[in-house]
């Protein structure tokens, strides 16, 4: 099936000496997983669909047959987003509208002037930014440990950065750069042994990567629904342990408690101001139940096969480098660059040449590309998902061989390469999986 993929696509872009030429539509080969995730499973559409066309009501706000099934609609939501984070009291869940909003809550909730937070250089601009921000104001003094050039933070640096007053420690459980996962148990451990709160991003890890849970959770888990849990883009999960009380960032009606003009003590109607999404809690509910029915780590086996194997392949290309080629246990993503092309190029190529959907630049994480040397242009970034197949994997490395030989005059002989014998099949070990088939 690969290899169909691969011959039928290579034969569909065309490279010249001054430029790739299309010479068909190309079928879209979505890979920027990372970025949200595409198709979403069928059961996920139709929970959606459901809740807006046949339910139709505000959940927690009345009192009709309608709004009783929306409310049931947000418990199983929060039940099952409890289960994910590791069983937690579904009380201790919120779900607000995106893993922004909600970093953004558990960050400006928490902090108290005076702070000193330590942050990492691999995190994501959803937590760096309010940080920066609140560093500008005055109000904490930060300290950003740096990565190593797969984006590992090392957990000795984050011991060295401690300091007496250090009381809130922010990371994201893997880089939506390289997709290099962090030691969180170590890190919560060390962070909990000095009596500082720990707010985990698990924006590239819930769904696909085991979220550190029991005594080893962090007090802040954040994860959104639309990445690898495969969910709707507009919710996120925001798991905090009891005797964190986070300052409601966001005021507002909560169905409850409406006679009053205090925010009610509840922490889920503290967190949850304006009527929810219905569309977005059915599809979140409906994400996780088919991930536990498949199987986290099926999920994982499936997507990290055909990222290896297309690391694997673009490994022998001359002037690519495959960054974070250490990495294990991580989200399936694979970061390249193209050596004298813009990865924005790059990417706008590897559409035209095969129809892979790919994004390239910093992707909302500023600091690490100084510590992965990339940081003129940053990288190209693919990622896998659970409907991706070897083809999507061959066609990325045959596109590069297609793009790096072609516009360097040797197209013929490189396209000749990709239709005949390139990559090597057994770079890829895989099964059509039961959500495939
Ligand atoms: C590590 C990480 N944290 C936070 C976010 C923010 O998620 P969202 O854009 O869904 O709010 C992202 C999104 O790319 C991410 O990769």
């Amino acid at each position: 099936m690969g290899s169909v993929n691969r011959v039928s696509n290579a034969r569909r872009g065309r490279c010249t000496r001054s430029g790739v030429e299309l010479t068909s539509p190309l079928p879209r080969r979505y890979l920027d997983h990372p970025a949200t995730s595409w198709p979403k499973p069928a059961p996920v559409i139709e929970a959606v669909l459901h809740a807006i066309r046949d339910v139709g009501a505000a959940a927690g706000r009345g009192t009709s047959s309608d709004a009783r099934r929306a409310d049931a609609i947000r418990t199983a939501a929060r039940g099952a987003a409890a289960r994910l984070v590791g069983d937690v009291d579904p009380e201790r869940v919120a779900l607000p509208a995106g893993a922004t909003l909600a970093l953004n809550m558990a960050i400006h909730g928490i902090v108290t002037p005076g702070w000193h937070v330590i942050a990492t250089a691999a995190d994501h601009n959803a937590t760096l930014r309010p940080l920066h921000w609140l560093e500008r104001q005055g109000t904490i003094s930060l300290t950003v440990v740096p990565c190593d050039g797969d984006g590992r933070v090392d957990p000795a640096d984050v011991a060295d950065a401690w300091r007496p007053d250090t009381r809130l420690f922010v990371f994201s459980h893997a880089s939506n750069v390289t997709g290099t996962l962090q030691d969180a148990e170590t890190l919560v451990a060390m962070a909990r042994k000095r009596d500082a709160i720990t707010i985990l991003d698990a924006a590239q890890t819930a769904g696909i990567v085991p979220i550190p849970a029991g005594s080893n959770a962090a007090d802040v888990v954040v994860a959104p629904a639309h990445k690898w849990l495969q969910g709707p883009e507009g919710i996120a999960i925001l798991a905090v342990r009891a005797g964190i009380e986070p300052r409601p960032l966001i005021q507002g009606g909560t169905g409850s408690g409406s006679d009053a003009l205090a925010m009610p003590e509840r922490f889920v109607d503290r967190m949850e101001a304006g009527t929810p999404d219905l569309g977005a809690l059915a599809g979140l509910a409906a994400a996780i139940g088919w991930g536990e029915r498949h199987g986290q780590a099926s999920l994982a086996s499936h997507g990290h096969s055909l990222a290896a194997g297309c690391k694997a392949g673009l490994g022998q290309l001359p002037g690519v480098r495959v960054l974070g080629t250490r990495e294990r246990g991580g989200p399936p993503i694979v970061a390249f660059t193209v050596e004298g092309y813009d990865p924005a190029v790059v990417a706008v190529l590897l559409e035209q040449v095969s129809g892979v959907q790919a994004r390239a630049g910093f992707h909302c994480a500023a600091l690490i590309h100084g510590h992965l040397g990339t940081a003129k242009g940053g990288t190209v970034r693919v990622g896998f998902g659970p409907f991706n197949t070897p083809g999507d994997a061959e066609a990325v490395v045959a596109a590069i061989a297609a793009i790096t030989g072609g516009l360097s005059g040797n197209s013929d002989r490189v396209f000749g390469a990709v239709s005949s014998s390139f990559p090597s099949p057994p770079l890829i070990h895989w099964q059509v999986p039961p959500w495939q088939a």
